[in-house]
């Protein structure tokens, strides 16, 4: 029988270097022979990448929270049935940019919803697929941002207010601090080439993989 693979979600607020990371990460896993699939939320199959459109573009009070929250887990729901679970059992390495902890950071604990009212609606969608590690990418929030408007690609979300990030950037943490073995913190700060020898080291310890090199 084939061994599953794993999951590897990069979560963080804007600009943190998210896709770069996702990127050079599985350069360094499709080396040390493993079979990866990058993807990312919303999006990732046809179906979500539709729904990545709604709820992506327009002005920032579109939808209502709630509204928005179940745009987000119809895209999830997709791109788990038609893409994650079965390159898992294929035993593929999924690395996916934002997962289930990017809802319950901007719906919930930043958003109005609350982290309870997300919970719930996961657990009774996704309750059995749960992120192998998560690698949260932290900088302070005006780092973020700067780089974001030096790239130029805004969204719905970065028309929000400093302090909408701000509770991001925490929100991101504090379920880090809940969850310290699933999740890992990464200075996002620093060059794009250190971060990633970072994660590395972190990929190596975390999931013992000796094999995995540095160099890109
Ligand atoms: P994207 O351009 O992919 O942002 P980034 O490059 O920062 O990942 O746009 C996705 C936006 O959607 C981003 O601002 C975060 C937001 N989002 C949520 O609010 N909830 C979610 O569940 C997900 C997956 C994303």
């Amino acid at each position: 029988m084939t061994e599953r693979g794993r999951l590897i979600t990069l979560e963080g607020g804007e600009g943190a270097g998210k896709s770069t990371q996702i990127q050079h990460l599985a350069k360094a896993l499709a080396a040390a022979g493993i079979d990866v699939v990058t993807t990312r939320e919303p999006g990732g199959t046809p179906g979500a990448e539709a729904i990545r459109s709604l709820v992506t573009e327009g002005t920032a009070d579109r939808w209502s929270p709630l509204t928005e929250t179940l745009l987000f887990l119809a895209a999830r729901q997709d791109h788990v049935e038609r893409l994650i679970e079965p390159a898992l059992a294929d035993g593929r390495w999924v690395l996916c940019d934002r997962f289930i902890d990017s809802t319950r950071v901007y719906q919930g604990l930043a958003g109005t919803l609350g982290l309870g009212v997300i919970d719930q609606l996961h657990h009774v969608v996704f309750d059995h697929i749960t992120p192998d590690l998560t690698l949260l990418l932290d900088l302070p929030v005006d780092l973020g941002l700067a780089r974001r408007n030096a790239a130029g690609d805004g969204n719905r979300f970065e028309q929000k207010v400093t302090s909408f990030h701000q509770a991001v950037r925490e929100g991101f943490l504090e379920l880090a601090r809940e969850e310290p073995d699933r999740f890992a913190v990464i200075d996002a700060a620093p060059a794009p080439d250190s971060v990633a020898a970072t994660i590395i080291d972190v990929i190596r310890k975390r999931l013992a993989l000796p094999s995995v090199s540095r160099a890109s």
